[in-house]
Formats: structure tokens, C-alpha cells, sequence
């Protein structure tokens, strides 16, 4: 599996995985959006045979935060650690980007997925009072990136 930086011509298949894999309708612009904004935080993860395994859209904000907007793979491809290995390519990418921390909302009740944050070292820093639009409550996870001075 190789990782390399997003590019507009993956959209169409980056666009049919997340429809796959999430609840949420994203509006194919909204990634260019985040392309155009960062292009270091957009990565595909790519196959051996040259079709999309999965994807990782980040945002940088102006204090030196890097944020994951949204991250998926391909379902057959899940629970093989190919997960850890994008977001850890992603945080050295915004390490290298200058951020100091990464943070993410997820919704309250991803048990599961808060537990394969917490594995890759995020913590819960907050919560977000009625943060998705049919009520649910979020959480605020960080992890602070190290300098290797
Ligand atoms: C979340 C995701 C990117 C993780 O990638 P992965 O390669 O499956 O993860 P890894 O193999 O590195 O680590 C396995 C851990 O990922 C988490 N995980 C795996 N599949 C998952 C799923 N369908 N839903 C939630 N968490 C999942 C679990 O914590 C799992 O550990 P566990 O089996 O001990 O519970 C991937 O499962 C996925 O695409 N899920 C659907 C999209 C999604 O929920 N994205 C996150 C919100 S933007």
C-alpha cells in the first residue's frame, strides 16, 4: 500500500467511499476545498493495483492545529491496521506541515472508534453539547505532537 497526497482526478473514487462509509452527505466540493486550503493533509492510500484503499482529509488551523475531518477505508481492508498506518503518515505530515497538535470530533456513542484513537495516543479534552444536527453530543480528542529536537 502506497500513501501519497490527494490529487482532483481521485475525487470520483474518493467521493463513492465516502458515501459508502458514512451516514453524513459530503458535497464532492467540499474536498477540493480541504485540497486547496492544505494539500499535505489530504492523502489516498493507494492499492497494489492502482484503485483507491482509502482516504484522510485534514484542515490546519492558524494557532498550529491540524484537525482529521474524516477517514475511511475501503471496508474489506478494515481492522488490518492500514488505518493507524494513514493517520500516522498524516501526523507526521503535519508535524512536517509545523503543527503542534491533532485534534478530532467524533460522535459520543463510537465506542470503538474513541478506543482506536486512544490506542494511537489522542485523548479526550472536551465535550461538545448537542454537536451533530440530530442532537448527539461530541467529543473533543488531542494529541500533541512531538519535536525531535
Ligand atoms: C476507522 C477506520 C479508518 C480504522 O481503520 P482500520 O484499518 O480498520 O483500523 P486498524 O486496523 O488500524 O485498527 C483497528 C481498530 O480500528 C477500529 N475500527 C475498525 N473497524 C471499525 C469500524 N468499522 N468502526 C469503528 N471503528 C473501527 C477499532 O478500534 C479497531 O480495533 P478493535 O478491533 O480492537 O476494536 C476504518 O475502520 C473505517 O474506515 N471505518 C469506517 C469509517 C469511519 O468510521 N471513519 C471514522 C470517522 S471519520
Amino acid at each position: 500500500m502506497m500513501v501519497r497526497e490527494f490529487r482532483p482526478s481521485d475525487l470520483e473514487q474518493v467521493f463513492g467511499l465516502a458515501r459508502a462509509s458514512f451516514d453524513e452527505e459530503y458535497r464532492p466540493d467540499a474536498f477540493l476545498y480541504f485540497h486547496g486550503q492544505w494539500p499535505q493533509g489530504q492523502l489516498v492510500m493507494v492499492t497494489p493495483d492502482g484503485g483507491l484503499g482509502g482516504f484522510i482529509f485534514g484542515i490546519r488551523t492558524t494557532d498550529g492545529q491540524a484537525r482529521i475531518m474524516l477517514v475511511a477505508l475501503r471496508a474489506e481492508l478494515r481492522g488490518g491496521g492500514l488505518g493507524t498506518m494513514l493517520i500516522k503518515d498524516f501526523e507526521s505530515r503535519a508535524q512536517a506541515s509545523g503543527c503542534a497538535r491533532i485534534a478530532l470530533e467524533l460522535r459520543h456513542s463510537k465506542r470503538r472508534l474513541m478506543h482506536f484513537y486512544q490506542r494511537l495516543g489522542f485523548i479526550t479534552v472536551g465535550m461538545l453539547q448537542s454537536y451533530y444536527s440530530d442532537g448527539e453530543d461530541g467529543l473533543l480528542m488531542e494529541k500533541p505532537l512531538q519535536w525531535n529536537i
